[in-house]
Formats: structure tokens, sequence, C-alpha cells
């Protein structure tokens, strides 16, 4: 135990409850995991806890997509986040969900304290509205031609292709990605939050020297340019709390987020007794227990700026510090599923070992915002060389010796100098650790497995063994392999705690990280069994292959929506005959076929229904994966002639043409035979 025991409360990013997790997810809460389980090696009492972020319309719209209740969708996310965490290890004190009891009081009485404080404006603010699908449209839902540039198809806030920013109601013929329909502007009552009123407590927050240097710096940045009242309010229908007092006004999913840490928090300390929840939010907890929030660079604003003023202002102490880190890249990449640059966490736990990663992932963790690069080769290169080839081949070394002659571990440390330059490393690697600086300590580490094998080299213990008298030098050297073994895993223990286990299995030991740790002797150790495989590329390679065909699989069912065998696609709702009867089908001849300017799946039809074609309809079809422009001209085929005429991002489409197939290349437009003439009615 150390002589003073902290107390720290430790949070990751509540990942959303939208989709399953993906490497960049892992990159954070590996960096925390090893944080958390270095802080317990070394005595301190340390929290960790985390839940799902499971408000918001995306999740609400996705839970509609898929036939279910939002509170059905997060709890199958739920379910698969959990699991895939403890796939790779990390180890919670708790796991909850921001769509809980406790997140629901506290949002609310936050809340409250912070209106009876005077901090929460209300006023009407004029936005884009869904007519369709009678909802209040957030910038990412609306697409449109950038008004600087005219690219079609872009997002309501920026063009990705000149750079410009705007407002959704700049853009030139928006439309709503949701229904198609285009958006109208609407008034509504929202409640901001007066952040500019904590400029001063910001600015004195940020600069006392806790926070990473570059978040400092952009903190400033934004402190100097001057802070906006922040929004925390949403219209229904939005999955998410309602706020008290204000029928059909929700809590914007930013604003119970964070709440989530104290929430997830508050179950754990309802479940053990020992704990209580003032002791670490209240603010005369600040100088007695630690708070500290991992997130990813993107949500500094969030974290460093809404966060520390709300809890001020509720009365709450703020976080002893922010650790930002920052993207996880590909190859050298940046992740992108539709470039196929990403791996879900469940395929890599298909397919590998996950302290692969959490090791390949210290070796390039610092305490900087820099990105980490996941290089595949490398990753294989390095796990091998490092964990295999250098740790694990001391204890594979020296063991059968041991094993060999009664598994008892010599009495005497046979080169002092070595075990002190082992031990000696103890506080300057935990203070890597206790800095975030996880790279440098895994150099410092590998540093001294390097030692031991140039030891064990020169000593040569298989030589020694097939001489008569040296059967005691054996031993003492190999005693001392196992225990500089010993000390590298005591390091390791917080990045590697699988092999930590079957180490303190081998070893008849407990691992724990002592000031002053010292050898094992005249100690009976088990029999040595294989630690670790070396990393087998062809399982990179079948992993790899598993998420291209995963993501194939996800781009086709999204092309696809309109049709599909019937197996896969269950009939819908049943029809009366009447409703059939109002559908009239004509043949139609395409007259003219092309493209559509920025539309992926879209072909542009001209179709003449009589044969003189002078009654043309125009119709948007989305066969462009099946069908190119060329082959279609001169092609009769049968289309909904009575269709209403609908508004879409390119223009008008008044009608619609039948095809069927489950999409793809495997589209197939209806001809009918050849005697057929434009404009003749399908009974
Ligand atoms: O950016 C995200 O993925 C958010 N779900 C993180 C929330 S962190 C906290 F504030 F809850
Ligand atoms: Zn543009």
């Amino acid at each position: 135990m150390p002589t003073t025991e902290r107390k720290i409360l430790v949070t990751s990013a509540l990942p959303y409850a939208n989709g399953p997790l993906h490497l960049g997810h892992l990159l954070e809460t590996i960096q925390t995991d090893i944080w958390v389980r270095f802080q317990k090696l070394q005595g301190h009492n340390c929290i960790y806890v985390c839940a799902d972020d499971t408000h918001g319309t995306a999740i609400m719209l996705n839970a509609e997509k898929q036939g279910l209740t939002p509170e059905q969708l997060i709890a199958q996310i739920r379910e698969s986040h959990e699991e895939d965490f403890a796939g790779f290890l990390i180890g919670f004190d708790n796991y909850h969900s921001t769509h809980s009891d406790e997140n629901r009081e506290i949002s609310a009485d936050l809340y409250q304290r912070v209106d009876a404080a005077g901090f929460i404006a209300r006023r009407s603010i004029s936005q884009a509205y869904d007519p369709e699908k009678e909802l209040f449209l957030a910038d990412r839902y609306i697409k449109g031609t950038c008004p600087k540039c005219k690219a079609e198809d872009q997002y309501g806030d920026n063009c990705e292709v000149c750079g410009s920013t705007y407002s959704p109601t700049d853009l030139i013929n928006p439309v709503s990605v949701i229904s198609g329909a285009t958006p109208i502007e609407k008034e509504s009552e929202h409640f901001f939050f007066k952040l500019p009123e904590f400029e001063d407590f910001l600015k004195d927050w940020t600069t006392s020297g806790t926070l990473q240097k570059e978040v400092a710096n952009k903190l400033s940045e934004w402190l100097d340019s001057g802070l906006q009242e922040w929004d925390i309010s949403r219209d229904a229908p939005y999955f998410g709390f309602e706020i008290p007092g204000a029928p059909g006004k929700y809590f914007y999913v930013w604003l119970d987020a964070p709440v989530g840490y104290m929430a997830s928090f508050k179950n754990l300390c309802d479940k053990e007794a020992s704990l209580s929840f003032d002791d670490y939010w209240l603010k005369e907890s600040t100088d007695k227990t630690e708070l500290y929030h991992f997130i990813g660079k993107d949500i500094i604003n969030f974290h460093a700026l809404f966060w520390p003023a709300l809890l001020d202002c509720a009365g709450y102490r703020t976080p002893s510090s922010v650790f930002a880190h920052g993207f996880l890249t590909i190859n050298g990449q940046k992740m992108s599923k539709s470039r196929g640059i990403f791996v879900n966490a469940r395929t890599y736990l298909n397919h590998l070992n996950p302290e692969y990663l959490r090791y390949y992932f210290a070796a390039k963790l610092s305490n900087s915002i820099d990105d980490i690069d996941l290089n595949l080769d490398d990753f294989v290169q390095k796990v091998n060389s490092d964990l295999v080839g250098k740790v694990v081949n001391i204890a594979s070394r020296c063991a059968k010796f041991i094993n060999k002659a009664g598994s008892v571990l010599s009495a005497n440390v046979i080169d002092e100098p070595l075990w002190q330059q082992f031990v000696d490393k103890n506080s300057s690697i935990a203070e890597l650790y206790e800095q975030r600086e996880f790279a440098k300590a895994m150099r410092e580490i590998m540093a001294l497995a390097d030692l031991a094998n140039e030891y064990i080299a020169e000593q040569e213990p298989w030589v020694l063994a097939k001489q008569q008298g040296k059967e005691q030098q054996v031993q003492d050297v190999c005693s001392l392999g196992i225990n500089l073994f010993r000390v590298l895993m005591i390091y390791l223990k917080p990045v590697l705690p699988t092999l930590a286990e079957q180490t303190e299995t081998f070893l008849n030991d407990q691992l724990d990280w002592p000031a002053t740790i010292s050898p094992l002797t005249n100690h009976e150790i088990n029999k040595f069994k294989p630690l670790l495989q070396r990393v087998d590329k062809d399982k990179v390679n079948a992993m790899r292959e598993e998420e291209q065909q995963n993501l194939a699989a996800q781009q086709n069912q999204s092309q696809a929506k309109p049709t599909g065998p019937l197996a896969d696609d269950p009939i819908a709702d049943e029809i009366v005959y009447d409703d059939f009867a109002k559908v009239d089908l004509r043949v139609a001849k395409i007259i003219s076929a092309g493209h559509v300017e920025g539309a992926d799946k879209l072909l542009q039809l001209t179709l003449a229904l009589d044969e003189e074609e002078n009654q043309t309809r125009n119709v948007f079809a989305g066969i462009k994966s099946a069908y190119a422009p060329e082959d279609l001209v001169g092609r009769l085929t049968v289309m909904v002639a009575n269709l209403a005429p609908r508004k879409m991002k390119f223009g008008m489409s008044e009608g619609m043409v039948l095809a069927a197939g489950p999409g793809g290349k495997d589209i197939w437009l209806l001809s009918p035979d050849d005697g057929a003439k434009p404009g003749m009615r399908i009974k």
C-alpha cells in the first residue's frame, strides 16, 4: 500500500448506442484501462465507470428503420458493447446507460439548479423542419447544392468539395435526408445555457495547469473568440428525457451524456455501501478525490467548456483534468467504412488475441493529442519481436532448466548489479504510466528485456547444462532469468492482464507492484506452459477479409432497400383489390436516359406514354447499379402513371418505373413484349 492512498474516479467517453464498437473506441478504453489498472496496482482506490450514450435523433431514427423501439435498440447495442469491451479486457467497475433512472434524476436536478440560479435563457429560434416527417432537422439531415461551388449532395453545414461553411438555409435545392421532402423554416422555443457568463471562471479553470498544453491552447483560442450560449433543448419527437416543466421539450443528448458519468457512478454507489456519491462530486470533494475524463480530441469543447461550467453552476466540483487523445488511423489512413479502412472490435476478436492490440496501442500512446496509426505489418512485427521474441522468450529459455531440477528457484541472486538495474527502473516506469507516456514506458521495459536476453545469451545455460559440476550455476542463471522476467511482467501487468495472470500461475506468485521489488528466492514455481503465440499474419489477413465482407454486405443492404428476394423480404401488408385498382400501370417508352450528377444510384429517364412522344414524364429511377443509360434508350417498360409528382433533390419525379431484384447488378426493369405500345394500360 502506498503511504497516501488516492481516491480516483475515471471515465472514458460514453459510446453511442447506435452501432457496434470499432477499434477507434478501443484506443480510448484501452488507454484508460491501462491507466486505471496501473493506479490499482499502485494500491490506489481507482474506480472506472462508463455507460452507453443512448439518446438523440440518430438513435431514434435508426431504431425506426430497424422496426425496433429505441429501448429495444439500445438494449441490443449495450449487450454487444459490454461483450466487446470484456473481450478486450476492459475492467470497468461499472457500466451503465444514460437511459436510466439515475441519469433522468441527476439531469433534471442539475438543470433545475442551473435554471434556479438564472442561467437558462429561453427564446424562439427558426430552424429547418421536415414537413413530411414532422421533425426539426439538424444540419447533417439536410443535403443540397453548395451555394459557393455548386457541388451537389453536400451536407447542411459545410461543403466537402470547396470546404466552405454555411447555414442549411443557404443550400440550393435543400432536401431532408430522412424523407426527401424540401425543408421549411419553422420557429420554436429553445432553452440555452448562458455559457458566456462563465468566461472568467473558464479562463481560470483552463489555465490552472492541469490540462494538456495543446488542449489549453485550443481552449484559450475559443475563449478569446468569445463564447456562445449553448442550446440544450430539442423538440419532440426526440429520444431522451423531457425537460421538467416543459412538455414536448427534451434535453439535447450532449446535456445528459456527461451527466451519464455521474449516473453510472451513482448506480455503483447504490450497489456498494462503502462508496459515497458526494465524496466524488460535491464541491468540497475537490481536495479529497480526483476525477478524470479520458476523451477523444473531437469532444474537448463539451468536456472542457460546457461540462465544467455546468458542474460549477449546479454546485458540483469540476474535473481534476480531462485527458484527450488523438484519432486512430489504419495503415496511415483515416478510418472510413466506405473506403474499407475500418475494423470492428468483434471482427478483431474473431481472429486475434486482445493483448496484442493492448500492447501495440501502449507502444504507440503518449499523453499528446497526436493521432495513432495502426499499421498492420508493424503490428505483427512489433508484437512478435517485443512480446514473444523478447519478454516471453526469457521465461521459455530459463524455465525448462528450473523445471528439470525440481522447480525451486535459487536462494541467491547471482548478478546483483543486473537485478538492481531492473528494480531501479521501478519509479521512473511508474512515473511514465502516471503521465500516460505509455510508449516511453514500453521502450524502457523492452530495453530491460534486451538486457535480460543478452545476459542469458552470454551465460548460455544450455551449454553449461551439458558440463559436469555446473548444475548450480545453471540454476542460478536461470533463476535470475525467471526473476527478471517476473519484474518485466509486473511492469507490463497494466497492459497485459491475462499474460500477467498466466505468469502468476506459472510463478506461483501474485504480481504486485510494490515500491521495492524483492526477488523470489527458494521459491517453488510451476511447470512452464507456452504463454503467448506469435501473431499469425494469415489471421490478420483473415480479419481484414471478414471486415471487407461485412462492409460489402452492409453496402448491398443499403442499396437493395426497395427490392429483395422474397425469402429475405417479407411480403408487405395485404391490400384489397380497390387499393390495387387505383394504380394506373402503363407501358412507357424510354426516349432518353442519363446520369444524375451527384447521385450514386439514380438515373434520369424521360418516358413517353404515347407513340408520338407528346406525353412525356420525367422519372428518377434507382437502377444505376444495373443499367447504363445507353442500354435503356428505346426500350419499353412499365410505369406507375398516376403517382403524385414528388419533389426530389434533383428535380421533380413524375412517376415510377417497375423493376425487381435484390439490388446492385441484380435489378431487372420490367419490359413488356415488343408488341406492346406506349400508353397501353396493364390490367
Ligand atoms: O462522441 C461520442 O461518441 C459521445 N457519445 C461521447 C459522449 S461522452 C460523455 F459526455 F458522455
Ligand atoms: Zn462547395
